[in-house]
């Protein structure tokens, strides 16, 4: 399956996914990446691993409708069946979103459907929860609030810093995105009806 991915940072995500792919068996392929801020550190990884990689900046558009139509145009030549969100730091409107309904996904730093938005880790620190984690989920016009894919759970522990916590995360979420996107790829869950179907998992 093609995959394009998202980016707006460092793109450790991104690397994850690259690594996965690495692997003859590995049912994907990333074709590109794409991010919405040109200084991302991650388009350097990526063309050092040969791939395609594109800044749209969303500061040379003057709304949001006009830098996705830019975007769409880029993942129209691209043609992904897959899109994957790894640190795309920017909200999808409703009308780019039902262009790849089904076929786009993302990560965040919580157990979904707690925790959604910004600083998910200082939250939950301070929410006194003794668990947190990562999802992988189909994106939906409502943010963070798509059908959850697959799941990663890390204790807080005592003494936890926020830094601490999110690196405990970021090490699962790499374990995590490879893994729901091989589900995806190979067919064995897809979303329909805005519901999570599993298929020969059972
Ligand atoms: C990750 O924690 C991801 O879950 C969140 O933003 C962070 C991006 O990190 N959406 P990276 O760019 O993949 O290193």
């Amino acid at each position: 399956k093609r995959v394009a991915v998202l980016i707006s940072g460092r793109g450790s995500n991104m690397s994850a996914l690259i690594e996965a792919c690495k692997d003859p068996a590995y049912p994907a392929e990333i074709v590109a990446v794409l991010s919405n801020k040109p200084d991302a550190a991650g388009l350097d990884v990526a063309r050092s691993h040969g791939i395609e990689a594109i800044a749209v900046p969303q500061k040379d558009y003057a709304s949001r409708a006009a830098h996705e139509e830019a975007l769409n145009a880029e993942l129209a030549r691209i043609a992904p069946d897959v899109i994957c969100l790894a640190g795309y730091m920017r909200l999808m409107s409703a009308d780019f979103v039902a262009k790849w309904v089904g076929r786009i996904i993302n990560i965040h730093p919580s157990l979904l459907p707690l925790f959604k938005g910004l600083d998910s880790h200082a939250r939950v620190l301070e929410s006194g929860m003794r668990v947190h984690g990562c999802t992988v989920h189909f994106v939906t016009a409502e943010m963070d609030g798509g059908p959850i894919i697959a799941q990663g759970v890390v204790p807080v522990m005592p003494g936890d810093t926020e830094e601490m916590l999110t690196a405990r995360v970021l090490t699962v979420e790499h374990k995590l995105y490879p893994l729901a996107l091989k589900l995806v790829a190979e067919g064995k869950v897809h979303m329909t009806d805005g519901r999570i179907v599993y298929s020969g998992l059972t």
